[in-house]
């Protein structure tokens, strides 16, 4: 049971648009809105992987349901006058650095193009009076400096994905200065995250999927970069600060137009070689081989979350150990059968929820 009165009570009885929804993030944040009191509605054009967190949680019946493609204006647009939503969170994307060298024009039109129908339909509603553009940590041009980057910072990105989210970025800014720049106007702000792990993402290429994947049918897994060093953090995470975001924009607390990083602690840095031996603490151990990428990985891309933690009072909950344990009991707990994973998953947001609390983060008490 999650208390609807966390976030100041922002989303209780609020009408709330998640675009790409059916995604590993999205499915998350689906869940918890429910949790929230929130009247929840979604936006996506597929099922991202199978099995599918969305499936998984059983989401369809308890939300309004829409399929669609971001990139067609008019079908968005319907959703947003048949809906008419208080607050949105904008997820839908082509989030894979893979399928972006693959099919660069898919991953521009639906990050950039898509974000612009986003905004244009934000701006064209009458009802959305706070949104939530989730871009990616990768929006920044990586200057490979070892500490963290900040809100005003220069974007860039020389992979396809990256770029395109940097491109976001850009058509967030020019609607914010455009068109909801004024006192009564609709507020809005953009989130950057990245490097989440946790239960229910199957994505191709990312590396803790790889391996249940492949375990769950007893193969080895293939390891790229062993040696990658990432700031690893738990979904619940950035999600908690999404969440957090969108309140005080609801709330009115938050300039319209700003950006905030949302970033585990500077000790989570651990190389993917670590991460697999923790997940395998809980899990088991499996077997694996390492085989070289062809495809340039970027050095270590780390965030600054001081803005953050002092405009918003958030900051991560978790450590490393206990960010990899709540990841791989959701894995076992699927694979095994035994339980609800609805209910297990509420459960995780429960535990989240009392980790923050034990940290005393405002919008968890
Ligand atoms: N997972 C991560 O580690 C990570 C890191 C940084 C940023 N992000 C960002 O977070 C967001 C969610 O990522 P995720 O990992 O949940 O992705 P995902 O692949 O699991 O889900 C993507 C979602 O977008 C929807 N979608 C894709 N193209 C669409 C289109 N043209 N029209 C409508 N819907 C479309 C899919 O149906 C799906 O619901 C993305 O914006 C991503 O770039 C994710």
């Amino acid at each position: 049971m999650i208390k609807k009165n966390l976030f100041d009570g922002a989303y209780d009885g609020s009408r709330v648009l998640v675009t790409g929804h059916t995604g590993f993030k999205g499915s998350w944040l689906t869940l918890w809105l429910l949790g929230l009191g929130a009247k929840v509605a979604g936006f996506s054009s597929y099922l991202p992987s199978k099995p599918c967190n969305y499936e998984v949680l059983k989401l369809n019946n308890r939300i309004n349901n829409f399929d669609g493609d971001i990139r067609d204006y008019n079908s968005l647009s319907s959703a947003f006058e048949s809906f008419r939503p208080d607050i949105v969170f904008h997820l839908a994307a082509q989030p894979i650095v893979r399928l972006s060298h693959e099919d660069p024009l898919l991953t521009f039109s639906t990050n950039v193009q898509g974000t612009v129908n986003v905004m244009h339909c934000i701006k064209n509603s009458g009802s959305v009076r706070a949104a939530v553009v989730i871009t990616s940590d990768k929006c920044y041009r990586n200057v490979e400096w070892p500490w963290g980057y900040r809100e005003n910072d220069t974007l860039g990105g020389d992979d396809p994905y990256s770029a395109s989210k940097a491109c976001a970025e850009i058509v967030f800014k020019s609607y914010a200065a455009s068109f909801f720049s004024g006192n009564d106007s609709t507020r809005i702000a953009t989130a950057r995250a990245g490097n989440v792990i946790g239960g229910g993402d199957w994505a191709r290429d990312r590396i803790i999927p790889d391996c249940v994947r492949a375990w769950s049918q007893g193969r080895e897994a293939v390891i790229r970069n062993p040696n990658a060093t990432r700031p690893w953090q738990h979904v619940l995470e950035p999600l908690s600060g999404y969440l957090q975001l969108g309140a005080r924009l609801l709330l009115s607390d938050i300039a319209s137009g700003e950006s905030f990083n949302f970033g585990p602690d500077a000790r989570a840095d651990h190389s993917v070689g670590e991460l697999i031996g923790e997940f395998m603490a809980h899990w088991g151990v499996c077997l694996m081989r390492h085989e070289g990428s062809k495809i340039k990985e970027s050095s270590l891309l780390k965030l600054c979350c001081d803005k953050a933690l002092a405009r918003l009072n958030w900051y991560a909950a978790l450590d490393f150990k206990e960010t990899v344990r709540l990841t791989a009991l959701w894995y076992k707990a699927f694979y095994e059968g035994k339980d609800d994973m609805f209910e297990f998953s509420i459960r995780q947001i429960g535990h989240y929820i009392v980790e923050a609390q034990k940290k005393m983060l405002n919008w968890s008490i």
